[in-house]
């Protein structure tokens, strides 16, 4: 597991191997539009301000990618034991 940051609340929650960022977030009323749920759409991209995500979206360029301040939270992860994001 592990730990996304809401930025603009300070609120943290745990993310559970077998549920996504956006599934967590969702849940705790958390306003964030997803749509495809699968990496596709672009629907969810949310801005990342400290943390190195586990990318697993066919969304993002592999540039996009590589610099780490935006992701897929509706398929894609976490490498860091934090995620900090602009929500
Ligand atoms: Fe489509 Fe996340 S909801 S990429």
């Amino acid at each position: 597991s592990f730990t996304v940051e809401l930025a603009r609340s300070g609120v943290s929650f745990v993310i559970p191997a077998d549920k996504t960022i956006a599934d967590v977030l969702i849940d705790n009323d958390i306003d964030l539009l997803t749509s495809c749920e699968q990496g596709i759409c672009g629907t969810c991209v949310t801005k990342i301000l400290d943390g190195t995500p586990e990318h697993r979206d066919r969304y993002l360029t592999d540039d996009e990618k590589a610099a780490n301040d935006q992701f897929t939270p509706c398929c894609s992860r976490s490498k860091s034991a934090k995620l900090v994001l602009d929500l």
